[in-house]
């Protein structure tokens, strides 16, 4: 069991009454807080989650810190991000989205292929996320929210080997590709926002060390290591969904990344955090936007009508 130290209480989001937010991998760790805090925020929440059993579970504890009297605001859909026809069904039944936070995320798991034959950390981290967000564009009145990690500046994305097959797989160094990965849509989706002239924005946080399944479940030596550091250093995953709720409420410029204040953005309160160097590379982010356009089969639309 992982210890997570405390922190001072934070700030409330702004009141988000009339707003409705997709949280993926609503059901556990920074998404399940990101949904609580939204819902005490008076926000309509569809908890998009690959188990709707385990979906339905995460509502109900929500309900019970939230009152009753939410139920109406507390959906769960099922989504599996790592499958595109799932997010493909999921976008379809999903009605006016004001906020979408691609959450959802999986670390250090043995190599293995999507149902679309993408390596598993990128399908789910990434792909998935950048599919729902081109989907629910033209839907979509406020911003797309992107969750990245400290590790993205560990990421070596290799576009030319996306499937690990020139190379021995890293189960770490294939999450870092993702979550870089993450960051580059970030930045290539704002830019092609602004030079199209929509007020749709799209930020980015990210929840330091939080103590969260993400490592705990894993079992192996990563593992171990994780619940170790998470233990020793960890926020709480209502500390740790903070910059994640910062960035899907507050009235922030495009582009904007936060991360937890503290010694190396492992903890503390939702500051501006740093990019690497990869991460800030326009070139890089244009080659990728390609990439993931070629793969999912979608681009920006935002759902004007031709003049
Ligand atoms: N915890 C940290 O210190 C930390 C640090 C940096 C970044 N992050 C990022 O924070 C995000 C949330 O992670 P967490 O720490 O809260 O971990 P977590 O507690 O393990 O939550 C991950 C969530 O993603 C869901 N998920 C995994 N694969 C999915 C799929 N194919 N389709 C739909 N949902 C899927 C999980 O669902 P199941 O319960 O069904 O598996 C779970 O709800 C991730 O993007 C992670 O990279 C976390």
């Amino acid at each position: 069991m992982v210890r997570a130290v405390p922190v001072r209480p934070w700030p409330a989001p702004p009141r988000q009454d009339g707003r409705r937010f997709v949280v993926t991998g609503a059901n556990s760790g920074v998404g399940l807080e990101t949904t609580r805090a939204l819902v005490r925020a008076g926000a309509h929440v569809m908890m998009a989650c690959r188990d709707e059993g385990r979906g339905a579970t995460a509502r109900d504890d929500v309900l019970a810190s939230e009152g009753r009297a939410a139920a109406e605001r507390v959906e769960v859909g099922r989504l599996d991000v790592a499958d595109l026809a799932s997010v493909r069904d999921f976008a379809d039944g999903v009605g006016p989205v004001d906020v979408v936070v691609g959450n959802a995320g999986v670390l250090g798991v043995p190599f293995g292929l999507s149902p679309d034959g993408v390596e598993l950390h990128l399908a789910t981290n990434h792909l998935g996320h950048v599919a729902l967000a081109l989907r629910l564009l033209p839907r979509l009145t406020d911003r797309v929210v992107v969750v990245s990690s400290v590790s993205h500046r560990a990421g070596d994305l290799r576009l030319d080997d996306l499937d690990w097959s020139r190379r021995g797989y890293s189960a770490y160094g294939a999450y870092a590709a993702s979550k870089l990965a993450n960051l580059l849509f970030l930045a290539e989706l704002q830019r092609r926002l602004t030079a199209a002239g929509s007020t749709l924005r799209a930020t980015g946080a990210h929840p330091g060390s939080t103590a969260t399944a993400i490592t705990a479940s894993r079992g192996g030596l990563l593992s171990w290591v994780g619940s170790w550091g998470h233990g020793l250093v960890g926020m709480s995953p209502t500390q740790g969904a903070a910059p994640v709720v910062v960035a899907a409420t507050a009235d922030l410029p495009g582009g904007t990344y936060l991360g937890p204040h503290g010694w190396r953005e492992m903890r503390g309160h939702p500051v501006g955090a740093r990019r690497s160097a990869s991460a800030l590379d326009p070139e890089l982010a244009a080659r990728a936007w390609e990439r993931w356009e070629e793969m999912t089969g979608l681009g920006l639309d935002l759902g004007l009508s031709p003049p």
